[in-house]
């Protein structure tokens, strides 16, 4: 991956920083069995000192603040520094005084070798553009005996919420061939894509999408099933 697509991935993060700021209460809420997953997967306990790897608006770094205690402490770590301000806010707004906040990517961690009992990633390593370097460095971090978990969606077909909206404008708007192997979530980002459905087709889009998503509002509120994947592992004690 050329330095100017990551660029561009990091820009398209600084931009939606702000709806994810915005959104902070509802995608935690939402998200939360995301973060209780990883954190008993990662072993998390009172008196550890853990690293979150792309902690976008905070998670689950302030799931995991109040686990640790003030004997332990949160590092939390994202490149887009939109996302940094943002989770440091909702922080310091929560009075928790055991997290500090570093703006960089997985593949350049700015710790010693061997300084956290354990690291973690929700939602993030997909868009690393190194994804083994960026793991190389969580594991150079990592205490020996440590874990490392990471939280990952599982396949499309079993996560309507993301599905449901991008297959009905598939049929609308022909979209570009997907490259698998890159980091995913911007297919609508280029500018003025949306825009080359004609007027009649945004309507009939609209219609589409609220037929195809209305098996999920049933109760009043938004209720969509989502699967993901928590991969962890340990690194040896030597
Ligand atoms: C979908 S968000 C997840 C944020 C948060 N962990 C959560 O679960 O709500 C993905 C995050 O990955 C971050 N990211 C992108 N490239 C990264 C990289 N090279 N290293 C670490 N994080 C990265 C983005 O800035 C963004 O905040």
């Amino acid at each position: 991956m050329t330095n100017e697509i990551d660029n561009e991935v990091l820009a398209a993060w600084e931009t939606s920083s702000q709806y994810w700021n915005k959104y902070q209460a509802l995608i935690e809420k939402m998200f939360a069995p995301l973060s209780r997953a990883l954190i008993a997967d990662a072993h998390i306990v009172s008196g550890q000192t853990v690293l979150d790897v792309g902690g976008g608006s905070g998670e689950p770094s302030l799931t995991i603040a109040p686990i640790v205690g003030e004997s332990g402490s949160v590092t939390y770590t994202d490149p887009a520094a939109g996302m940094v301000r943002a989770a440091g806010d909702e922080a310091q707004r929560r009075g928790l005084t055991n997290i500090s906040f570093h703006q960089c990517p997985a593949e350049q961690l700015p710790f010693a070798d061997r300084s956290f009992d354990a690291a973690v990633s929700r939602l993030s390593v997909m868009f690393f553009p190194d994804v083994l370097a960026g793991q190389r460095e969580m594991l150079r971090v990592l205490k020996p005996g440590g874990y490392m978990s990471f939280l990952v969606w599982a396949a499309r077909e079993v996560n309507p919420f993301f599905r449901v909206v991008t297959e009905v404008l598939d049929r609308f708007v022909p979209a570009d061939v997907e490259d698998e192997d890159a980091p995913g979530a911007f297919r609508f980002a280029t500018p003025r894509k949306l825009a080359t459905a004609v007027p009649d087709q945004v309507a009939a889009i609209r219609y589409t999408v609220q037929k195809a998503v209305a098996g999920y509002f049933k109760s009043g509120g938004m209720n969509f099933p989502a699967k993901a994947l928590v991969v962890t592992g340990r690194k040896p004690s030597v």
